[in-house]
């Protein structure tokens, strides 16, 4: 089993997918992590998994956040850190340290719409085609090697809430998928291309 520690910092509808869907990733997950008070941590609590808060308004600084988050990091030991909606940028020492551990979901088909608002950003532009990402974390802003991405036709969808379910569903779905691999060693990461090596792929049963 591999050891897995979710980060987030909003609704967790994504670590909800993680934690309903246990029986189809061969991981178990660990911690919890949050940077501010968020609905993700009733979703840990009523399934027994430990929350960890590193709430960065209380940091005095990004010393103090980036020396706190590293340290639970580090004593976690996991396999996989997993970041579901999580808020903060992470500071490059993670990253460089945690090179090809940290994982991210992203709302819209890099690299097209990086950071916030990815959908709204997707929408104003008048794209066709818009989706999710899930990408290995690197020093840059929703840049790191992409190991899966699904698209979804925009003009199937009457609004943005509709378009914005959609999305979420397709990003749950996903993310299993990608779980699963990671937890089997079926991903391998070369330079900026990822690999899935399992023969079918992402889709294998
Ligand atoms: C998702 O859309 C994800 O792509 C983005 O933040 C959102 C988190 O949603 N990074 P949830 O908290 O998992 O519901």
């Amino acid at each position: 089993m591999k050891k897995l520690v979710v980060l987030a910092s909003g609704s967790g509808s994504n670590f909800q997918a993680m934690l309903d869907n246990r029986d189809m990733y061969k991981g178990e997950i660990i911690a919890l992590i949050v940077d501010r008070e968020c609905n993700a941590i009733s979703r840990a609590q009523i399934n027994g998994i430990p929350v960890i808060k590193i709430i960065r308004k209380e940091c005095k600084g990004r010393q103090e956040f980036k020396h706190r988050l590293l340290e639970a990091l580090v004593s976690l030991k996991a396999d996989y850190y997993l970041l579901a909606g999580f808020m903060s940028i992470l500071p490059e020492e993670i990253v460089v340290k945690f090179r090809n551990k940290i994982i991210n979901i992203h709302p819209s088909l890099l690299p097209a719409f990086p950071g916030v608002d990815a959908i709204t950003q997707a929408l104003d532009y008048g794209v066709k085609l818009t989706g999710c990402t899930i990408h290995f974390v690197d020093e840059g802003m929703d840049t790191g090697p992409i190991i899966a991405q699904k698209a979804v036709e925009i003009a199937n969808y009457k609004d943005i809430q509709e378009l914005t379910l959609k999305i979420h569903e397709i990003e749950h779905e996903l993310y299993l998928k990608v779980i699963k691999h990671l937890c089997e060693e079926a991903i391998l990461v070369k330079g900026r291309k990822v690999e899935i090596i399992s023969q079918g792929g992402l889709d294998e049963n």
